[in-house]
């Protein structure tokens, strides 16, 4: 059946022909369409950055201004959607719900004209962007058994995000920090939840199943759930004394546990994302007036040891971009269990980017071959004569 390599965890794979997301590991360059990450995270919007991923050039001022239309436009979902969610136990996980709810839209978009017709595929891009941010909302009020909040249309994107979880306007310096948040996870190449959109999109699946699907592939604490895991590890190290003993605990080969928000499959230097991400959570604790954050304390003093230690040096493990998310969506008042759901909704604009350009190809479906290490051809035999 032809020669095939052997590549774990596709380390060295190529899945894919790209134009949408850049990444120099060794340099800890991240460009979106060519524009650098610094640059649209201090300059740039959500509007400027989701359209360029969806549609590979910066907006104009009409095309942003029609853009931000159609993005309100879908901001709702249909009541029987919303039923669903009551169908869930009184205390799911929201990465519970998300899979599960995200996954049922496709009941409700489910014409295969979303497959092949390029104007159909791109309002199911647009109606997915639209509608994370209320299915987020949505899936935390169930989750805390409160009433729901339903989208506030003059709001911008993470204006609605936070209205609609903590059903009161936010101050703008909330907004500013959430919406730059998303710019930095939006996209980030063939990353595993990525990979599995295309990989769903590749047998021609529905685009809404594709991005649950992407979802579920985020979860875990080794992609997106990293988030929700740092802050859980600094509260367990609780104060700075303990953070040799962690560092440690990191160290040994025969313990499982990791430095959460360390280290990452490209970049072999500092996660660009990571910086702005320090600097955000610095501007976010002076907004709100907190001169100490043991958090953040514990945080830098970590980060400071590990950078210099030579097991963290000899394998290239710096601070990813979730090293200092967690302690700056905390300053959000968004609970730790919604870490990875705000994740998946900055991320579901690169996945749906990237959906769409993969639709473009000529649709060879994925399909990896294996390393087969099990038994060759034997007989059945009979249950008798077994053992
Ligand atoms: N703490 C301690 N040791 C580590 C860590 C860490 N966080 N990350 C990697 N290593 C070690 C690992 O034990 C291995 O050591 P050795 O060569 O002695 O066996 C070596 O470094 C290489 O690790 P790997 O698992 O082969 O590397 P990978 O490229 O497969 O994994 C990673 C990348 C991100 C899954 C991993 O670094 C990790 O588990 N980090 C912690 C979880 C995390 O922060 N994930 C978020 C990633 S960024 C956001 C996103 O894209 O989702």
């Amino acid at each position: 059946t032809g020669v095939c390599t052997f590549d774990p965890g596709f380390s060295s794979t190529a899945s894919c022909q790209s134009a949408i997301t850049y990444i120099d590991g060794n340099a800890g360059v991240l460009l979106y369409r060519g524009v650098p990450i610094e640059q649209l995270a201090d300059k740039g919007d959500f509007a400027d950055s989701a359209y360029l991923l969806l549609h590979g050039e910066l907006p104009t001022k009409i095309q942003k201004r029609k853009f931000e239309i159609e993005i309100k436009t879908h901001t709702l979902v249909h009541e029987q959607l919303i039923q669903f969610y009551k169908g869930f136990k009184h205390d799911a996980h929201p990465m519970a719900i998300m899979v599960g709810v995200v996954g049922a839209l496709s009941a409700f978009y489910s014409s295969t004209s979303e497959v092949h017709d390029p104007a159909q595929q791109l309002r199911a891009c647009m109606r997915l962007i639209s509608k994370m941010p209320t299915l987020a909302a949505l899936a935390y009020k169930t989750s805390r058994g409160m009433p729901i909040i339903y989208p506030r249309n003059d709001l911008s994107y993470a204006e609605n995000l936070l209205y609609m979880m903590h059903a009161v306007p936010c101050e703008p310096y909330k907004a500013k920090a959430l919406e730059t948040i998303l710019i930095l996870h939006m996209d980030h190449e063939q990353n595993a939840s990525t990979s599995t959109v295309r990989t769903a999109g590749s047998s021609q699946a529905n685009p809404f199943a594709c991005v649950a699907s992407g979802i579920a592939a985020l979860w875990g604490p080794a992609h997106g759930g990293a988030n929700e895991a740092v802050l859980k590890m600094l509260a367990e190290i609780g104060t700075r004394d303990r953070i040799p003993q962690f560092i440690a605990k990191a160290k040994d080969r025969n313990d499982p546990f990791r430095l959460m928000g360390f280290g990452h499959r490209v970049y072999k230097t500092y996660d660009p994302r990571s910086k702005i991400m320090k600097q955000i959570c610095e501007q976010v604790l002076e907004n709100t007036g907190v001169t100490h954050d043991p958090l953040l304390e514990i945080a830098v003093e970590l980060e400071k040891i590990a950078v210099h230690d030579e097991y963290f040096l000899k394998r290239n493990l710096y601070p990813n971009v979730d090293f200092y998310s967690g302690i700056v969506l905390r300053a959000l008042d968004i609970p730790v269990s919604m870490y990875t759901v705000i994740f998946a909704v900055a991320r579901t604009v690169g996945w749906v980017s990237q959906w769409k350009e993969s639709m473009l190809e000529a649709g060879k479906i994925t399909r990896p071959r294996q390393m087969y290490m099990g038994q060759m051809e034997r007989p059945f035999v009979s249950l008798g004569r077994r053992g």
